[in-house]
């Protein structure tokens, strides 16, 4: 048994070269809005979800992108309530949010 049943790495990196990077599209927003959707349903914690910052995860060119474990599912989003859909449906109810997947392809 893993010591969190989920744990989100969400890419905070943000680049001054001028190429793209995940802090261009709000990413610190994303994430402050899950970790405080996740403490307010109640699924923080050992046995429950835990919410992480992350550098660069080298998949910028689908930023903004977070990756949850143990199932390894990479989400891309647009707003605050596509966060809102991957807490309660990945999360929380384990079913992945397919519209929010991040194609394979995509990297760098
Ligand atoms: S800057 Fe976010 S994955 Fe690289």
């Amino acid at each position: 048994m893993s010591y969190y049943q989920r744990h989100v790495f969400f890419c905070l990196n943000q680049r001054a070269n001028g190429e793209a990077s995940c802090a261009d599209h709000d990413a610190q927003g994303a994430f402050d809005h899950c970790k405080s959707r996740v403490k307010q349903l109640g699924l923080a914690g050992k046995d429950g979800v835990r919410v992480n910052k992350a550098g660069c995860l080298d998949r910028c060119a689908g930023g903004p992108v977070a990756v949850v474990y143990p199932e390894a599912v990479w989400y891309s989003w647009v707003d605050q309530s596509d966060i809102d859909e991957i807490v309660e449906s990945h999360l929380r109810d384990g079913k992945v949010v397919e519209r929010l997947v991040l194609p394979d392809h995509v990297g760098r």
